[in-house]
């Protein structure tokens, strides 16, 4: 085997050959510069087209463009009534944002521990964390992997809960062949640069009723009743945000999402590709894709087996170690999360808005919630030995740059013995 890249010898992945995301084409640059030439950039044809293709798309009533996935699930959260002192349930091991959302309307977060398998929320874990306050669950399709969502939906029938989908990192991820954000109450996506869809910035709110879109419209453009399309009174009916896009990100985002069907395929095959190139790699925790999941593979995210490689100190040494000589093979992977959600500080110290608001209002009175990380050791496990990928698995990379990746794995993998840990 060739000598490992990080002691001098030879990069298994040519420099050059993985190529950036998103790909961008002379319709994307007409698309965008043609809005130059409107009246206004500000919200306009472009963003209700957006909206309506996307909802289309997706196989959604209705949808509100955001400048973000955040926003977008905020707007999702007030859309399902949750307001002061309700508790909503959420998985210990996301994107911060998939659980602030919830204090961002003064209601609490409970957390539940993850599947190891999956990496999603355990749905078997999901019916003992309900308290008499809990009015709602955010499930997040992670890493594109959809939730088993006929499991959560038959919980929320018997505890009559909303369910918001955080399909921030999921677009065109199925469970059981139907996509992900079509299942729940409302849901989110979000359109930041390393999304499946890229507008640099930017979300998506979806939902299937008219009493849902209207309660996330007013949140979205400042408590108005009326979008900046109609002819505005300008009151604030409730308390709202300014969370619109513009008419150049709507209109990337509506060529990009011409392109959607096809970078999915991409991503499916190169995913495939990947998974048959280095299955049994020893010390190397694969992705899973459970029967009835597609998985849009928008991380592929491995974990180290310490155990499988014979490592007993502290597995973050050997994670830091592995992925170094993977990135000087030319792969660049990287940690996705270093903290589980209950270990952040925003949820322990529980003073979001100063004098322990929310937890400390009256109506969040009578059942306590406490942030206790040992109660989450799934969730710390899966981060303290990940690492992850997205940009290789993207077009418009295709199986030639992956057969390079699975190589970089086999070597780095086949020597570990040779690698250094600081
Ligand atoms: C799972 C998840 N939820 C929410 C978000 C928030 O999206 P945004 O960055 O668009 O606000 C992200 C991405 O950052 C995410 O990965």
């Amino acid at each position: 085997m060739q000598q490992l890249a990080i002691s001098g010898g030879p990069q298994a992945v040519t420099a050059g050959s993985i190529k950036n995301w998103p790909p961008i084409d002379d319709t994307d640059r007409k698309s965008v510069l043609a809005v130059l030439e409107q009246k206004s950039l500000a919200y306009g044809p472009n963003n209700e087209a957006f909206q309506s293709e996307f909802a289309a798309w997706n196989g959604n009533q209705h949808a509100i463009f955001t400048n973000s996935g955040t926003a977008a699930l905020h707007m999702a959260v007030v859309a399902c009534g949750i307001g002061a002192g309700d508790h909503v349930l959420v998985t210990a091991y996301s994107w911060s944002s998939s659980a602030t959302c919830i204090i961002h309307h003064n209601a609490i977060p409970v957390f539940v521990d993850i599947d190891f398998d999956t990496i999603n929320i355990d749905v078997d874990k999901i019916e003992k964390a309900i308290t008499p306050k809990t009015k709602a669950i955010i499930v997040v399709h992670l890493h594109g992997l959809a939730v088993n969502m006929e499991k959560v939906m038959a919980i929320a029938r018997k505890h009559n809960l909303k369910v918001i989908e955080d399909a921030c990192q999921a677009h065109g991820a199925l469970f059981k062949g139907s996509k992900v954000g079509t299942f729940g109450d409302c849901a989110a996506f979000s359109f930041n640069q390393n999304k499946c869809l890229c507008t640099g910035e930017g979300g998506m709110f979806v939902s299937n009723t008219e009493e849902t879109r209207q309660l996330a419209a007013q949140l979205w453009s400042f408590g108005e009743t009326r979008t900046p399309a109609e002819s505005r009174d300008y009151h604030a009916y409730a308390l709202g945000w300014m969370y619109r896009s513009n008419e150049l990100t709507a209109a990337l985002g509506r060529s990009q999402l011409a392109k959607m069907d096809s970078y999915f395929k991409i991503q499916r095959e190169n995913g495939a590709h990947l998974n048959k190139l280095i299955r049994g790699i020893k010390g190397l925790i694969l992705p899973t894709e459970p029967a009835g999941h597609t998985h849009n593979w928008y991380n592929y995210t491995s974990r180290i087996d310490m155990h499988a490689i014979g490592w007993t100190g502290e597995p973050q040494k050997m994670r830091e170690a592995i992925m170094k000589a993977l990135q000087a093979e030319g792969v660049p992977v990287g940690v996705w999360q270093n903290f589980i959600l209950p270990a952040m500080t925003v949820f322990r110290a529980k003073n979001a808005y100063g004098g322990g608001c929310p937890w400390s209002c009256h109506l969040a009175k009578g059942v306590e919630v406490n942030y206790n990380p040992a109660e989450f050791p799934v969730a710390q496990r899966h981060t303290d030995t990940h690492f992850g990928m997205t940009v290789p698995l993207r077009a418009p990379n295709r199986t030639d740059v992956v057969d390079q990746v699975a190589d970089a794995f086999h070597k780095v993998f086949g020597q570990i013995d040779k690698i250094k840990v600081d």
